[in-house]
């Protein structure tokens, strides 16, 4: 029930933004997430040569009315298709530059061999010359040994591993690389693997959580928080006392 209060402690996070509202990892689809409550957005992030570009997939064809692989096609190519509604592909930098300054920004290293310290590089100046407070980051990756390149590059910006599937050893692959969270994929949602998590003090959010129910039983379990692609759906307050 909705009620007057503080805001919860449990994280929406918009899955590429409200994707499920509008062109996913597009403006519009941060701008709708910040409008529907999620106090976080997530996007995506490729290398393309010296650009970073908030995309998803390997290939054009499901997003946008372009064709073949991303990293096949000129960057004047892929910056004139329309992502959906009109919207382009954006580089990281007018991401950072359009997004509501009350979000946090999961900004999640899709590509690997060089992104993590491309992406170092502009969170550092965001940083240092453009007011950003690094809690404002959070920087995930399947590829754990980009993600420790990214510490070692910008070890004030928080990071989360980002998991599918329950590690031999836990959470100790988080703990090793100086990560906050862990962001699990919600087929592995496991209790033995969360509580190792909350012993080491990190957080666990899921991913992709989009049933009313299903995000309800999640934060009645204690997760932090939920990736999904409907974040009004992931929005409680506590009842004030
Ligand atoms: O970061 C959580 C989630 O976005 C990971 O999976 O494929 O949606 O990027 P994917
Ligand atoms: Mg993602």
């Amino acid at each position: 029930e909705l009620a007057a209060g503080a805001p919860s402690g449990f994280l929406s996070i918009g899955h590429r933004g409200a994707s499920g509202h509008a062109p996913e990892n597009t403006r519009l689809a941060m701008d709708t997430a910040v409008r529907l409550g999620a106090q976080w957005v997530e996007f995506d992030v490729q290398r393309h040569g010296d650009t970073l570009l908030v995309f998803h997939d390997d290939r054009l064809d499901r997003t946008t009315d372009g064709q073949g692989r991303l990293l096949e096609q000129s960057l004047e190519t892929i910056r004139q298709l329309d992502a959906g509604r009109g919207e382009t592909i954006p580089t990281l930098q007018e991401m950072l530059d359009h997004i509501d300054r009350r979000v946090g920004v999961n900004i999640e290293l899709k590509s690997f061999g060089g992104t993590a310290a491309a992406v170092a590089s502009v969170l550092r100046e965001y940083v240092d010359q453009r007011g950003w407070v690094p809690d404002q980051f959070l920087v995930s990756s399947f590829h754990l040994r980009e993600l420790r390149e990214f510490r070692r590059l910008a070890p004030m910006i928080p990071t989360a591993v980002l998991l599918c599937g329950v590690p031999l050893d836990l959470a100790a692959c988080a703990a090793e690389i100086g990560a906050v969270a862990i962001n699990l994929a919600s087929d592995f949602v496991d209790a033995e693997l969360v509580a190792d998590a909350r012993s080491r003090g990190l957080k666990v959010y899921v991913y992709t959580v989009n049933d009313q129910d299903d995000i309800e039983q999640l934060r009645a379990c204690g997760i932090d928080g939920v990736f999904t692609d409907y974040p009004e759906r992931a929005v409680f307050v506590d009842r004030a006392a």
